[in-house]
């Protein structure tokens, strides 16, 4: 079998590539979108017939589920969108203009990277601060940019999508909050990985995809905007509130950020996702904690893998990125497909800013992501099949 042609091979039998999308779903998922087809028609907020407003209390309901499982006490601060960069988009461009300096972690998604890019090309001041060799934010760096100059906003991911390190995100919004500037995360591998109370985080604003660790569908996500954080909108047009002559956005939440029709199928999946972590979330997180450090352990057992960010036992959301010293990490990764049904992620993992920080810009990394479904055998079978590769015995 050629490495570079066709497509065929062991099907996947092993998944592990949760940081890109989840799955499969939990029970419930797909019935709930199916019911969005099936049962909930209408256009929730659009129409005063039985089935619309059926569909709305559908709606209403998946917002409060959502929000309850992320401690937002006023579920109309949970606004929903297509994904985690769009709602990073809005959050980045309703509420940067030039002339603000915002301070950024290191390790920042392109879907956080590029729109600052994008706003720095505009006028807007962006600076990055290091990290530790575990790859968590230098706080004390943090604190002295921020205080260096009258600063907009500090931004940072919740948890990397390269090295899965936990930031410390409740003290990087004190040193906002101290320095009169807003905290805006990006939560998108963060969610259902770790338990999330947003009210008592006190963040300005915090986006998530529905469709990694929220266990949902894709084409779903939501941006917690707190009690007045009021980004402009970034798409404007039909609401289910505040009609008036005047073509005027409705303020009123969370209409005033989801214009258009919505994504009703995603919405009751992601519903029925957070009803499902709501009960199980807990045990869920303890397996992937122990699965994960069965596979750090393992990977740090065969000759020549480095793990990028903490060492095991040091808290991170369920991902693993190594690079090998002699191996193409795109090789293994396609073996690890083809030969043994495992799916893996290589590459950049569009995040160049934290590969630079690790020295691991032209190698990538090999990444795995753990999650609903994932069990001990998966990874003793990784292991053995990695093992197998770095020995050249395929
Ligand atoms: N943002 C997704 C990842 O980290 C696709 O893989």
């Amino acid at each position: 079998m050629s490495e570079t042609d066709g497509t065929e091979g062991k099907p996947t039998t092993i998944y592990l590539d949760h940081g890109a999308t989840s799955w499969p779903k939990p029970p419930g998922v797909s019935d709930a979108v199916a019911s969005a087809l099936i049962r909930h028609g209408g256009n929730p907020d659009r129409g005063t017939y039985q089935m619309a407003v059926e569909t709305a209390r559908a709606v209403r309901s998946a917002r409060g589920g959502i929000a309850s499982l992320l401690g937002v006490s006023s579920a109309k601060d949970l606004v929903f969108q297509p994904g985690c960069t769009q709602a990073m988009n809005l959050v980045l461009a309703g509420l940067l203009s030039a002339g603000d300096r915002v301070v950024v972690g290191f390790s920042e998604h392109n879907a956080v990277a590029r729109p600052l890019h994008r706003l720095a090309q505009r006028g807007v001041e962006v600076v990055a601060v290091s990290a530790t060799p575990s790859g968590i934010v230098d706080v004390d760096e943090m604190e002295r940019e921020v205080r260096r100059a009258p600063t907009r906003a500090v931004i940072c991911q919740h948890t990397s999508n390269l090295s899965g390190a936990i930031q410390p995100v409740a003290d990087l919004t004190d040193i906002a909050h101290e320095n009169d500037a807003i905290m805006i995360v990006d939560g998108a591998q963060a969610g259902g990985h770790i338990p999330v109370d947003l009210s008592a985080l006190g963040v300005d604003a915090w986006g998530c995809s529905g469709h990694k660790g929220l266990l949902g569908p894709q084409g779903i996500g939501v941006l917690y905007l707190r009690e007045g954080c009021e980004p402009d909108e970034l798409v404007v047009g039909g609401t289910g509130a505040g009609m008036s002559e005047e073509p005027l956005q409705p303020k009123v939440r969370p209409e005033r950020y989801e214009a258009g029709t919505m994504n009703t199928p995603g919405i009751l999946g992601l519903g029925a996702a957070a009803h499902w972590l709501a009960e199980h979330g807990s045990a869920q997180r303890g397996l992937e904690e122990a699965l994960t450090r069965r596979l750090h352990e393992g990977i740090l057992g065969i000759d020549g893998f480095t793990v990028l960010g903490p060492k095991p036992g040091e808290p991170r959301v369920p991902i693993i990125s190594a690079v090998h010293e002699s191996e193409d990490t795109g090789r293994i990764a396609f073996l690890l497909d083809r030969q043994y049904g495992i799916a893996c992620r290589a590459g950049l993992h569009c995040a160049p800013w934290a590969h630079r920080a690790f020295g691991t810009l032209k190698s990538g990394a090999l990444r795995f992501g753990i999650g609903y479904g994932n069990t001990s055998e998966d990874i003793d079978c990784t292991l053995d099949a990695l093992r197998r590769i770095v020995g050249g015995l395929e």
